[in-house]
C-alpha cells in the first residue's frame, strides 16, 4: 500500500495497464486522483470502478486524446479551473501505433501521443506543479528507447510502428533530463522509467505477423502483471527513497543508466526547441 493521502494526482492513460493500477492505489491511499483518458465512457468506468472499490470519492475525469494538441490544451486548462496545485503527475499513457499514422494536426501519432502531448501537458502544468512545493513528475518511457534515434527530418511520416515507438520513448528520457534540469531549485522532480514488459492493454496490440509472435514469447517468457508493471510508477510517485531525486531513470525501482544518446544534452536540447517549434506549427500557441 502507497501513500499519498491528500495529494492531487494526474494519471494519463489510467483506464487499463499500469495506469489504471497507479490510480486505484494512489486512490487507495487517499489522495485524489484525475484520471486522463482519451474516451469518456472508459474514463467514466474507470472513475466510477475505482469509486466503488476504493471508497475515495475524490476521483475525478479529463478527457483528452493526447496527441491532438489542441485538446491537450483545453484539458489543461480544465485542470486549471478544478485545481490550484498538482503534487504527482504521471505521463503514462501511450503504445503502439500500428500502423502508423498522422493526427488531425498533421503529427505522426506515436511522436504526439507518446511524448509531445505529455511534453506540452507538463509544460501548461508547470505552475500548478511549482505551487505543490514538493512535486513529482513521472515519465513512462521504455526499454525500447535504447535502440533508437530521433530522425528530425521525418518525425511526422514513415516511421515503422517499432521505429516510431522506440523514438517516443527516447524522446521521452530527452525529455526528462531537459525538465528536471530546467526545474532544479523548483520543488519539482522529474524522473523516467521502464515498467518491465508488461502483460496489458499494450501488448494485446500485437496478436498477427512477426511482432505477435515476439510478444507472445515475451509475454510467456518475463511477462509481469501490470500490478508489477505499475510498482516502479508508484515507487517514484511516494516513496521517500527518491525524494529529491531528479532527472534519473528506474528499472524495477532502481536506478539505471539510459541509453548514451538519451544522455546526450546537446539533442535534448534540440528536441525542446523543436518540440516548441512543432507547438508553435500546430498553432496552439507559445511556451516559455
Ligand atoms: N506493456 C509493456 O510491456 C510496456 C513496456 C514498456 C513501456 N510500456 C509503456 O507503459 C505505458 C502503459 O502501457 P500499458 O502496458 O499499461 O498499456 P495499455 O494497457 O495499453 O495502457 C495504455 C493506456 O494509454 C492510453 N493511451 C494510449 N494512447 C493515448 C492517447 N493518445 N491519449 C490518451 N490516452 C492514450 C490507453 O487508452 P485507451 O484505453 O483509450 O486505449 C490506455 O489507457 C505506455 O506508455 C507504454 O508505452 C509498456
Amino acid at each position: 500500500m502507497v501513500s499519498a493521502a491528500g495529494k492531487i494526482c494526474l494519471v494519463t492513460g489510467a483506464t487499463s495497464g499500469t495506469g489504471y493500477v497507479t490510480a486505484l492505489e494512489l486512490a487507495w491511499s487517499g489522495a485524489t486522483v484525475v484520471v486522463l483518458a482519451r474516451n469518456a465512457q472508459k474514463a467514466a468506468r474507470t472513475r466510477d470502478e475505482i469509486i466503488a472499490t476504493t471508497g475515495n470519492t475524490h476521483v475525478d475525469t479529463l478527457i483528452c486524446d493526447l496527441s491532438e494538441m489542441a485538446q491537450v490544451r483545453h484539458a489543461a486548462e480544465e485542470f486549471k479551473e478544478r485545481f490550484r496545485t498538482l503534487d504527482i503527475l504521471i505521463n503514462n499513457a501511450g503504445g503502439v501505433v500500428k500502423p502508423p499514422r498522422r493526427t488531425s494536426e498533421g503529427l505522426e501519432a506515436m511522436f504526439a501521443g507518446n511524448y509531445l502531448g505529455h511534453f506540452f501537458l507538463t509544460e501548461l502544468l508547470l505552475d500548478e506543479l511549482k505551487a505543490s512545493g514538493n512535486a513529482r513528475v513521472i515519465n513512462v518511457s521504455s526499454i525500447a528507447h535504447r535502440t533508437a534515434k530521433i530522425d528530425f527530418e521525418s518525425i511526422h511520416p514513415n516511421a515503422s510502428h517499432w521505429g516510431g515507438y522506440g523514438q517516443s520513448k527516447l524522446a521521452q528520457i530527452l525529455f526528462t533530463y531537459e525538465l528536471a534540469d530546467r526545474l532544479k531549485g523548483d520543488g519539482v522532480t522529474v524522473n523516467a522509467l521502464h515498467p518491465g514488459a508488461v502483460k496489458s492493454g499494450f501488448t494485446a496490440e500485437f496478436r498477427t505477423g512477426l511482432s505477435g509472435v515476439i510478444v507472445a514469447l515475451s509475454d510467456a517468457l518475463i511477462g509481469i502483471s501490470p500490478e508489477e508493471g505499475a510498482s516502479t510508477i508508484l515507487y517514484l510517485a511516494v516513496s521517500s527513497e527518491v525524494t529529491g531525486t531528479t532527472g534519473r531513470y528506474f528499472v524495477k525501482s532502481k536506478e539505471k543508466t539510459s541509453s548514451r544518446r538519451s544522455r546526450d544534452i546537446a539533442l535534448r536540447r534540440r528536441l525542446w526547441r523543436e518540440s516548441q517549434d512543432i507547438l508553435r506549427e500546430v498553432g496552439v500557441g507559445e511556451l516559455s
